[in-house]
This record gives structure tokens, sequence and C-alpha cells, in this order.
């Protein structure tokens, strides 16, 4: 381990260089015309790998972006660690609210980060952070240090619903056989306060349709009589939650699981500032649902939020309009026990009833997943526990995430698998938002705790 931890100091500057190399490839996978990058970052991904020390790499072509496998097995009486992360990002818009240009990353100071960030569309999500797990490959490599079969799938799709990578886990059962997922790609509370995520929210996913009259009409002409679908749908919307902020759609708490006073009177010791919080965002309240925390709002309840709205006429100046059409995408964020597939139901039931006569409502339904929780009392954790222990100095705090990985509750259900998820992000890093960064302490820490990581698995498994 010592050496391990030696070759890492020695290279940073070079571990450094290669993620602004990565960084500078916009894998953009929501958008067709970013397709030959986003392939380029897959080749890029294969090259380091290899380079690293893993004994076989592919590229597995799919039907949408593809997949990047690489192994380096040494014993088969070992456990098997499965690397997952993935190597595609959000689109990088709103592009002129970026201080600088997205794909070329630059590293600055910021007042959570005195050690500096890079600042890059796909800093810490997730290519800052997968990237770790191959220099603590490369590192470990070095000094022949394998304490563990180690296996990389890093995917091309997370950010569009990880589609294909879902049928390729199906079809290779056998070849991704492992003991335990490794996934760093979450945050940690603060850089000295050290934490695991234990769970992950859901997601079911909406897009509606609300149509009036055949045509747009002159609002002069025919307003007043012919409902607007954008009045409508905004009324239609604002119904969906209730003056306490719950959600109105009937049977949608039914399976929602009910978490005794112990355990939240026990994570809400977790630090959390809500004049910091509201300061950071420049909110003078919050907004949540009543009777429960912030901490518990963001992660053990379930959420409805519009994304996105449009229709009618957003050019420049005014025009009169009473449009036709109307739409918004809308997601639900799922807790423990809510089923994806029952919620889209129940909403689309829901909304289809709420229309009033002088509209039509098409609902159309986008990727979902389930919630992930990650117990406890394993082998995996434990190991996750103590490797943050020794390179942070201290106990790291287990925490329910509020965001969404669907192919984590997919691994165990295919793979048989649990999953760990030792990210080393901060909520405060602008995932998915202009001027997304990573901090480099996080990069570095996770580079050094991964190989701890390693080690006591290997240790607590036996
Ligand atoms: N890495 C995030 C998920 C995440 C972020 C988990 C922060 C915990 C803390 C992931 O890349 C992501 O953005 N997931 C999407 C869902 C996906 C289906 C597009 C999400 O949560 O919106
Ligand atoms: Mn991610
Ligand atoms: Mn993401």
């Amino acid at each position: 381990m010592k050496q391990v931890q030696e070759y890492i100091k020695k290279n940073k500057d070079q571990f450094l260089d290669e993620l602004l190399e990565l960084l500078s490839i916009p894998s953009v996978s929501a958008d067709s015309s970013f397709k030959e990058d986003v392939q380029r970052t897959a080749e890029w991904v294969e090259k380091s790998l290899k380079k690293a020390g893993a004994d076989y790499v592919e590229i597995v072509e799919t039907n949408g972006h593809p997949i990047v496998y690489g192994e380096k097995m040494v014993d088969k009486n070992l456990p098997t660690v499965l690397v997952y992360g993935h190597y595609d990002v959000q689109p990088p818009d709103p592009v002129e609210l970026w201080d600088s240009p997205p794909f070329q990353p630059v590293i600055k100071k910021t007042e959570i980060h005195q050690d500096g960030a890079v600042f890059a569309r796909g800093a810490c999500d997730d290519k800052g952070q997968f990237f770790m797990h191959i220099k603590a490959l490369e590192a470990m490599s070095h000094a022949g240090f394998f304490p563990c079969n180690m296996k990389f799938m890093i995917e091309g799709e997370e950010e569009v619903g990880s589609v294909h990578l879902a049928d390729f886990c199906k079809k290779n059962v056998e070849k991704l056989s492992c003991d335990v997922i490794f996934v760093s790609d979450t945050a940690i509370l603060a850089n000295d306060v050290p934490s695991i995520t234990t769970g992950l929210r859901g997601l079911s996913y909406v897009e509606v349709e609300v149509t009036g009259p055949n045509k747009d009409l002159h609002s002069g002409v025919y307003g007043g009589a012919v409902g607007n679908p954008l009045n409508i749908l905004c009324e239609m919307i604002a119904s969906l939650k209730d003056e306490k902020n719950r959600i109105n759609i009937p049977g949608f708490y039914d399976a929602v699981k009910v978490y005794d006073d112990d355990y939240r009177r026990q994570m809400n010791k977790a630090p959390f500032d809500l004049k910091k919080f509201k300061n950071e965002l420049n909110i003078n309240a919050v907004n949540g649902e009543k009777g429960y925390t912030v901490v518990e709002q963001t992660s053990i309840r379930p959420t409805l939020d519009v994304n996105g709205m449009w229709g009618g006429y957003i050019g420049e100046g005014a025009k009169t309009v009473l449009p036709s059409k109307a739409f918004a995408k809308i997601s639900m964020r799922l807790v423990p026990n809510q089923d994806p597939d029952v919620i889209t139901e129940l909403f689309i039931k829901h909304f289809q009833s709420i229309a009033p006569p002088s509209v039509v409502v098409k609902v159309t339904p986008h990727h979902g997943g389930e919630p992930a929780v990650v117990p406890t009392d394993t082998p995996e954790y434990k190991a996750a526990e103590k490797a943050m222990e020794i390179t942070f100095g201290k106990r790291p705090i287990p925490v329910m995430g509020g965001g969404s990985i669907p192919i984590v509750p997919f691994f165990e259900k295919i793979l048989g698998a649990k999953t760990i998820l030792m990210g080393f992000g901060l909520d405060s890093d602008d995932i998915h938002s202009p001027n997304e960064h990573y901090g480099l302490f996080n990069f570095f820490k996770g580079i050094e705790t991964i190989p701890y990581f390693y080690a006591f698995y290997a240790e607590l498994k036996n």
C-alpha cells in the first residue's frame, strides 16, 4: 500500500493533465451531433484502462453509445469488484452562463475549493470520478498490489437512461459476475465531513401535451371563449400539489416507506445549515413538504417537479396568440418502496381525469428507474467506511442521496450484487448546471481512498 500511495503522490500532475484531456472531449450523450465525440471518448477510456494495467479491455458497440469494459483478474479465489461509471455528460446548455467554455477545462480556486477545482462539463459527473478508479488501478498495477479481482464497466448513456447497458447486462451475467459493484458518482457532505451514500431516489418521468383548438388563434377574436391550453396546463399542474406541498395524485403515497422517529432523528444529526443552504441558493425560504426537514425532503420523500414547459409565443416582443398546444416535462423522484411503472400509471390516469372537456391530454412516459438502498451491515460498507476513515481521518456518515442512478437497482436484480456508492463530489459542484467543477482535493482524495477499499474489502469478505 505504501508503494501505491507513493506512486499517487508522485504522479499527481500527470493524473491531472490526463483528466483535463478527458474533459476536453464533448461526450454529450443526449445530442446526436456529438456522436463521434462520444465514440472518441470511449476510445480514450479504453486506452487509459490499458495503460493503467487492465489485462483485457474492449469497446462494446451498442445501438446507442458504446460501453467500455475491462478486467484485471488475479485469482478466482479473491473477491471480484465491478467498477461502474459513465463517460457521457449532460448537455452544457445554457452555454452563455458559463464563465469559461464547458469543454476547455480550467483550474480555479473557489471559496469551498481552496486548493482549486477543475471547471468543465463532466468534471464531477462523472468523468472526474470514474477516472479516479482508473488512476487507482494504475497505482495498484505499478505496485503489484491486487487484493481483489477488478472489472470495469464505463458506459456512455447514463445521462439518457442507460437503455443499452441494461441489455448488455442481461446478456452478460456471467462475464459481469462480481461480489460487489463499486460506484463513484455521488457526493460527500463536505471536504471535512466524509459520507457514504446509502440510498438513491427512483424516477418516473413523463411528458405531457395539452391540445385545445386545432390551430393557433387570435387571442382577441377567440380569447374568453376558447380554452387556452397553456392556462389549463398551468391549472392542472398547480392542482398536483396541496397547500402542504403534498402530491395530490391518488395512491401516490401508498407504497412510500415510513421511517420511524428514531431513524429520522438519526438522519437529521448529519450536519446541515439551513441558513447557509438558503444563502448559497439566494432564496429567502425553502418550499418543501410540511412536516419534514430539508434533509428528509431531499432524500426519503418523493417529489414532483416541472422540468420545462413551453407553448405559444416566446420570441422577442409581444404576439397576441391563443396557442393550440401546451407542453411540459414532469419528473417524480421516488423513494422506497414506490414502483416507477405504478407511479407513471397513476400519474397518467390522474392527469387525464383532471383535464377539462375543452382540451385533450396526451401523456408520454420517458425512462424511469427504481429507488436504491445500500445496507450498512455488509463487508463492502465496512470496507468503504474504513477506507475513508483512514484517508479523511474521520469516520464517514451514512447519508441517503436525492439523485438517481437507475442502473444501480437494476444491477442488483440482474447481477445479484449490491452496490457501494462512494462518491467524492460536493452538492455545490454544480453538476448538470453551468460552471460544473470538481475539487482537486476531491479528485486526489478519491484516488488515495479507492485502493484502501480493495484492501479492506478483501480482508472483510473472507
Ligand atoms: N450522478 C448523477 C446522480 C446523482 C447526483 C446521485 C448527485 C447522487 C447525487 C447521475 O449522473 C444523474 O444525473 N442521474 C439522473 C438520472 C438519469 C436517469 C438521467 C438524475 O438524477 O437526474
Ligand atoms: Mn452521474
Ligand atoms: Mn448526471
